[in-house]
């Protein structure tokens, strides 16, 4: 199985996900004799990270994660420099040479959206393909831990109003989130953001025909007034066309918009932040993204584990 999309989960292979990612927080957080068990649960098999933009929580988190469940792991944290992309390789032939060195997952993060599927594409059967984000694309481990991050508060993924703000062109995980919402019935979805920076078609498309209620405005103070969640989002600014720029000012959530948020909404982000969350709102008990943060390794090793034991089971060697 490869991880590609969201498209890759479902409302059955989630809950597993979920309960698993419960379980293995609780075995790490567990004593000396459980955590050695976790590490030497995967002995023998191996993972390869192949970063080419940058990467701290998905890259670490995914490292930290097989290290935990006693995998092996090697990996190129700055690919587009340092592998031989900068002499012009073809990514299908670094995926092919990876082949031959008989690993069982790849992860990869790219800047060009469909990069995972085309690493799929020509990947052995025994090398598990995991997006770990290809440029405005996708980001499905990212909808994981977020989505459980939701889970793990209300305690449902349905009927939930759901606020998605910032620069929603090029934010690969507010389109898989709304993706992954849009597989539960009754959530509302406000996307707020410019008129330059909208959510693209596609995800208004799939949204509706799933049946999926959504809006898209540009006021702030409006869209979060009602909503369960508040997911925020950085300006992906390395990704705008030369000259291009936003005026995001008036895309910050600070107190005034705490103010008028509900007292049992949670704010999510997937990090990094850099100023559209002000760091007093870290104060406020609402503010839940470290707490994702973490949820994010605990969700990976749910998902190596997964495909660790799958392999095993399939007797794929
Ligand atoms: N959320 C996320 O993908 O963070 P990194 O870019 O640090 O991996």
């Amino acid at each position: 199985m490869n991880i590609i999309s969201t498209k890759d989960f479902s409302p059955e292979n989630l809950g597993y996900f979920f309960d698993k990612t419960t379980e293995m927080r609780r075995l790490d957080n567990g004593t000396l004799d459980e955590r050695r068990e976790l590490a030497s649960r995967h002995l023998g098999r191996q993972m390869y990270s192949l970063f080419y933009e940058p990467s701290t929580r998905t890259r670490s988190s995914f490292g930290l994660a097989a290290a935990k469940l006693g995998i092996g792991k090697d990996q190129t944290e700055n690919a587009r420099e340092f592998s031989s992309a900068a002499k012009g390789e073809a990514l299908e032939d670094t995926i092919q040479m990876f082949n031959n060195y008989h690993i069982d997952a790849l992860v990869i993060r790219h800047p060009e959206t469909g990069a995972a599927a085309r690493a799929a594409a020509v990947a052995a059967d025994h090398m598990a393909i995991i997006n770990a984000g290809d440029g405005k694309g996708e980001h499905p481990t990212q909808a994981l831990l977020d989505s459980y991050t939701i889970y793990e508060h209300f305690g449902r993924l349905n009927d939930l109003s759901v606020t998605i703000g910032g620069d929603l062109r090029q934010g690969r995980t507010a389109r898989s989130l709304a993706r992954l919402l849009a597989l539960y019935p009754g959530n509302d979805v406000t996307f707020v953001s410019t008129p330059s920076f909208r959510i693209a078609d596609d995800i208004k498309q799939e949204l509706t025909q799933a049946g999926t209620s959504f809006r898209e405005s540009d006021n702030v103070h409006d869209s979060v007034r009602q909503a369960d969640v508040v997911y925020w989002t950085r300006l992906q600014k390395e990704r705008f066309d030369p000259g291009e720029s936003m005026q995001d000012e008036e895309f910050v959530i600070d107190q005034n918009v705490l103010d008028v948020m509900n007292q049992k909404a949670i704010i999510m982000h997937p990090l990094p932040r850099v100023g559209e969350i002000t760091t007093d709102v870290d104060r406020d008990p609402r503010a839940l993204y470290f707490r994702q943060a973490g949820n994010g390794l605990y969700a990976r090793m749910a998902l190596l584990d997964y495909l660790m034991v799958q392999k095993s089971s399939l007797h794929t060697s």
